[in-house]
Order: C-alpha cells, then structure tokens, then sequence
C-alpha cells in the first residue's frame, strides 16, 4: 500500500518540505500502524525544520510531533488496542504523513466521540502546559502568573488551564491577540510597544509567581526581573531564534538558545530572594517519567470530553500542503494551533 508523507531532505525555509509517496510501514512487534488524521504543526516543527531544536534529526526525515489517527494494523504481540481504535502520540517526528508504526507503548487512547482536530491540540501544547502548571509549577488559586506568546498554541493552552485552577493571568502579545487574551481572562500586554517588566510591576507591585517564557533567548533574563521573592521562571521555548518563520541570525543562535537559559538559571540560583529558574521539555519529562505523559494526557482528553477546554484552532490545511502551514506559523499572528488533515491527501 502507497502512503504519503512530507519529507525534510535539507534544512532551511518552509519549501524544503517536499511530498513523497512511499510504501506504508510495516508494524514490527509490539508496535501499531496508524491511519493518521491529524497532524499538529508547532515552531518545534519549524526549528527542526532549520536544525535548531535541541533534538537531533539526521536527514532526511518526516516533521510532526503529534499526530491522532486510526490503528489500521497490529504486529505481533500487539495487546493492547484494537483495530479502528483511535489513539494519540508524540512521536516527535513522523507525524506529516498518512501513516506511522510506533510502539504501543507510545500511544494513548483517545476516547470515542473526540474530534480528532480537537483532540491533537491537546498533545503537545496541552501536555505542555497542564506539565508546567501542575508538575513543575505547582500552581494554585489566587497565583500571579506572567505568559508569554499568550495568544498562541502553548499560550492559550496555558491560559485555559489557568483559569480553572483560578490564577491571576496576564499575558504577553500582539494587538491582534489581545481579544483572545482577555476572552481566557488574562490582562493583555502588548510586547511590541511596551517594556513588560515595567508593565507587570506597574499593574502588579511586587511582581509574579510564575512566569512560562516560551521566548527564550534574553528575554529569560528579563522575566526574571518580574518575579516577586521565591517566584519562579519556567522556561520552554526558542521562538526568538526564529524571524519570519527563518533562523534568525545563523547557528550561532542554536548555542545561544540553549547556553542562555543554563547560565541565567545558574545566575538566579545565586541572586537574593529564592527566585528560580527552571528549563521545561516536554520530551525529556517524558523520557524520565512516562506515566506522567500518559496520565495527564488522558486528564486533559477527560477536560474536552466535559467540556472544560476548547482549544482554539487557527486553521486545518491538507498534509500535502504542509508547506503553507509553515509560513503562516512563521508569519505570526497565528491564533491557537494549525492542524494538519492526513486523510485528505488522496492525490498530489
Ligand atoms: N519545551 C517544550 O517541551 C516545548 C513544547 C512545545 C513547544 N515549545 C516551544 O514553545 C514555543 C511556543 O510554541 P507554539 O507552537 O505554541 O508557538 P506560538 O505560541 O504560536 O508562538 C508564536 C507566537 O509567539 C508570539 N511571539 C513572538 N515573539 C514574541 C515576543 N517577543 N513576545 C511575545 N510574543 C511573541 C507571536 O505572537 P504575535 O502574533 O502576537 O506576535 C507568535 O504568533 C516555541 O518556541 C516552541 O518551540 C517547547
């Protein structure tokens, strides 16, 4: 059987994604081939895309960190799922294609009745966030909170969560993404034509408790100034590598991205007032504590099912056309996730 995927044969820009039509995976024991239907995009896609995310992908290879799809066969040994049964993973790669085997062990069932748009937004952005929150952060009621990007993918996702564990939010964006700040009850503030250090002392007085910095590069350091004592900086992103939706500056930026955080996080340790800093990876989390992963994603499928979450999704696009996808990402003023349809792709 024929599938189609998008392969990344060099880096670069969001034309180096190609299509290719292949045959479709064998499952070897243990493992599940899936039919996917959706495919998240994320900068993760995109940094990889360029060969500036921390994790390594050796050319060529496939983007796609998550995906929700079918099984559609089992290999031996399989025990676990049945076929037809729909299932969510994060792979990390793979997933802009119309089929991926993995280990069962790597997916997590999603419940019937789940769209599956809906549904793929809560792997890697969810995850991310209710992670932050409630692992790392600890987060609780009354809370002071600072979000970057806060009308994003992870963004959103952060704020909705904060809201029903009932934090004072305010979030950093564009003008275009004020209205949804303030629709998820978080107190817009506009990075592009303020100082949102002065912004948060002058609505807060002594500052945050948590600040989730998906930025990275120097602003990590001014989002520590915005603590208030024992306050803590979470930080997960390198979105100031990337201009444009292109690597910003050369590869220089791939030691800086992740040099920086390191050293401000060595620099808070020692600064007065017990502020922290701490790095945030949804992979490597998930590498040390796999539960974890399986456990809160279930928790967030049991959130959409009752209605609590809704993630906002900017736009679903064909798989084939993955490029574009990329350069709307890149171009910003994306609000919430752009999903991939992998079961639209018949021809190409
Ligand atoms: N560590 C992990 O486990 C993990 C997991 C997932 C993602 N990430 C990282 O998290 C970051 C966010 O990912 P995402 O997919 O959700 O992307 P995203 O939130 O959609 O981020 C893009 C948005 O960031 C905003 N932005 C850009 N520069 C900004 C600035 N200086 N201040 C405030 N907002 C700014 C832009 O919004 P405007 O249009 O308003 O300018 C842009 O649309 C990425 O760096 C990604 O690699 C890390």
């Amino acid at each position: 059987m024929k599938s189609g995927r998008i392969v990344v044969a060099e880096r670069g820009g969001p034309d180096v994604l190609q299509w290719e039509l292949t045959d479709a995976c064998d499952p070897a024991a243990g493992q599940a081939r899936i039919r996917i239907w959706t495919a998240g995009v994320s900068y993760a896609d995109m940094l990889m895309r360029e060969g500036v995310h921390p994790e390594k992908t050796p050319l060529p290879f496939t983007p796609g960190w998550d995906f929700v799809g079918e099984i559609d066969k089992l290999g031996d040994d399989g025990s676990r799922f049945h076929l037809g049964q729909m299932v969510a993973g994060l792979p990390i790669q793979g997933g802009y294609a119309q089929h991926i085997c993995l280990a069962e062990a790597e997916m997590t069932p999603v419940p019937e009745g789940l769209d599956p748009a809906e549904a793929v937004c809560l792997i890697l952005n969810y995850v991310t966030a209710y992670q932050m929150l409630h692992r790392l952060g600890h987060a609780s009621k009354g809370q002071r909170v600072l979000i970057h990007a806060a009308a994003g993918g992870i963004g959103t996702a952060l704020l909705e969560l904060g809201r029903l564990v009932g934090l004072q939010m305010y979030g950093t964006a564009s003008k275009s993404g004020f209205d949804t700040v303030s629709k998820y009850g978080g107190i817009p503030i506009d990075y592009e034509s303020t100082d949102f250090v002065d912004e948060i002392r002058r609505l807060t007085g002594d500052g945050v408790d948590f600040v989730f910095d998906g930025i990275g590069g120097t602003y990590v350091w001014r989002s520590f100034k915005t603590l208030r004592p024992r306050g803590k900086v979470i930080t997960f992103g390198l979105t100031a590598s990337l201009r444009k939706g292109e690597l910003a500056g050369g590869l220089r930026y791939r030691f800086r991205g992740l040099a920086r955080p390191a050293l401000y996080s060595l620099l808070a340790f020692f600064s007065p007032g017990g502020r922290r800093i701490s790095l945030y990876s949804i992979q490597n989390l998930r590498r040390l504590k796999p539960a974890w992963f399986d456990e809160d994603l279930r928790a967030l499928f049991d959130l959409l099912r009752e209605e609590k979450i809704k993630p906002i999704i900017a736009q679903q696009i064909p798989l084939h056309e993955a490029r574009r996808a990329h350069e709307l990402l890149g171009e910003g003023s994306v609000l919430g996730k752009i999903v991939l349809r992998c079961d639209d792709t018949k021809t190409r």
